[in-house]
């Protein structure tokens, strides 16, 4: 067991190939988009839905610059089964507890990958709940990927496909609480 703090960074640096960035990156990232946000959503009180869990961090950091009046919510979904691929079946875990019939709505994602969660909840949350608009405001986005064609609105960074982790990103549920997006050393998995 190491022991000392010099000792604890190399060991979580062994863990990752590359940082694609870091959490000052993000919160650069999280300004600019919140900024945006506050100048689209000035005549209105959006509900701004966390989808967990990989959003968590993100939303931290979005919400510190998000000025204008807002509600907060959160709803779980799963599309992952623990791995690197996307399922395409995606499950309903956790249910809101904001009524959004006829609210603006902006779902907070850590990443639009495939886009079939996103299209998922989108479609939900205007056919069945009511909402008036849902927008997203993710993380990260990666367009090559894309198998269903869904709109986003506001985006921190775009990347390529590779399969990437932390800032509540996880590869079998562990490495959320990584203070960076990075990519996985292919030794350790
Ligand atoms: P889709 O494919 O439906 O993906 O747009 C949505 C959810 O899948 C997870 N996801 C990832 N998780 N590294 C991860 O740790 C990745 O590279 C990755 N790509 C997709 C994530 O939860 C996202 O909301
Ligand atoms: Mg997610």
């Amino acid at each position: 067991m190491k022991n000392n703090s010099e000792d604890i960074k190399e060991t979580i640096d062994n863990r990752f190939s590359e940082i694609l960035f870091d959490k000052n990156d993000i919160e650069k990232a999280a300004q600019r988009v919140a900024e945006q946000i506050n100048n689209d959503y000035v005549n209105t009180t959006p509900v701004l839905v966390v989808v967990l869990k990989g959003a968590v961090m993100w939303a931290g950091d979005l919400f510190k610059y998000v000025s204008i009046d807002a509600e907060t919510d959160f709803i779980n979904i799963s599309s992952y089964k623990g791995g690197t691929k996307s399922s395409g079946q995606i499950e309903l875990i956790t249910d809101l507890t904001v009524d959004i019939n006829g609210r603006d709505v902006i779902l907070i994602e850590d990443i639009v990958d495939t886009g079939l969660s996103l299209d998922y909840l989108k479609k939900m949350l205007v056919n069945e709940r009511g909402a008036k608009s849902v927008a997203v405001a993710t993380m990260l986005n990666k367009n090559a990927v894309r198998k269903a064609d869904v709109s986003v609105e506001y985006v921190g960074f775009d990347i390529d496909d590779v399969f990437i982790v932390g800032y509540g990103l996880d590869y079998k549920e562990i490495w959320r609480n990584i203070p960076f997006v990075g990519i996985i050393n292919p030794e350790v998995i």
